[in-house]
Parts: C-alpha cells; structure tokens; sequence
C-alpha cells in the first residue's frame, strides 16, 4: 500500500526539505513552483515586525511524494520540521491514498515500484 505525501512550502526552506529527505533516504520526488493562498485573511494581525505582511506573494514550491505506508510519518515530519519557521505562512502538507504505481522502465506495480529508507536501489 502506498500514500502521496503533497507539501506546499516557502521556496526558502527547499534546500533544506530536500537535504533532510535525503538524509532519511528519501531521493526521488517532483517539484514546482507554485502560488497559493492560505487563509490569512482569518488572521487577526495581517502585519508582522511593523511590515504589512501578505502571504501570497511568498515564492513556493510544490511537493509530491509517492510512498510506502511505512516511510509516510517519518517523511512527513521530516518535512514539517525542516520547513517551519515559525512565522505565518509555513505552508501545508497533505496525504492521500495511492491507487496504483507503475515504474516504466520494468513494469514493476505498488510496493515494488519505488524505492525507500533501506531498500537496495531499484
Ligand atoms: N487548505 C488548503 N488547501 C490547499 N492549499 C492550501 C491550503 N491552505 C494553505 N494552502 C497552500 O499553502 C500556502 C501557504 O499557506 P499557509 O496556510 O501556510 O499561509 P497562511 O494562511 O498565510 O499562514 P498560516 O500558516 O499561519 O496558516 C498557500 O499559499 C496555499 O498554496
Ligand atoms: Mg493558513
């Protein structure tokens, strides 16, 4: 069974999400850039350190993850510790439910199709 880890974070804290999956054995992902909005029109305080501070116009980047069941709660901490500030507008991380898998190059379908923390490589 697999899971699709999705995160939406500061494109500042990209080096630092990629370097912390790497160290847990997690080196294969898809990326982009993206915009978004948050909801931060339900803040009461909309300036932070004496700056008006709108959300949206911070650079993201788009996360996507296929994985193992085993290897989703390790990825997703790993990636809500190495993508916080603290400040508003850290971004979101969401997981769903895998259907199938299909690795091209040797026809390989769910579990066996993707590699994780401590398989040899495929
Ligand atoms: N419910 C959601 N569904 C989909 N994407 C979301 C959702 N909430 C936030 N996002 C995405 O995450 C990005 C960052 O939103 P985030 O919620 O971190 O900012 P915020 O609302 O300003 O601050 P806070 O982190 O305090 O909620 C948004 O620009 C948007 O792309
Ligand atoms: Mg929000």
């Amino acid at each position: 069974m697999m899971k699709k880890i999705e995160a939406i974070i500061r494109t500042s804290k990209f080096e630092e999400v990629k370097s912390e999956l790497k160290k847990i054995g997690i080196d294969f992902f898809s990326y982009w850039e993206a915009a978004g909005i948050g909801n931060e029109h339900l803040r009461e305080h909309h300036t932070y350190r004496g700056t008006i501070y709108d959300t949206q116009y911070i650079s993201r980047i788009f996360i996507a993850i296929v994985l193992k069941d085993a290897n989703v709660q390790k990825t997703v901490d790993c990636i809500e510790k190495a993508a916080y500030t603290g400040e508003i507008g850290d971004g979101m991380i969401f997981t769903y439910n895998i259907e199938e898998s299909v690795r091209i190059s040797n026809g390989a379908r769910g579990d066996a199709s993707t590699a994780g923390p401590g398989d040899e490589k495929l």
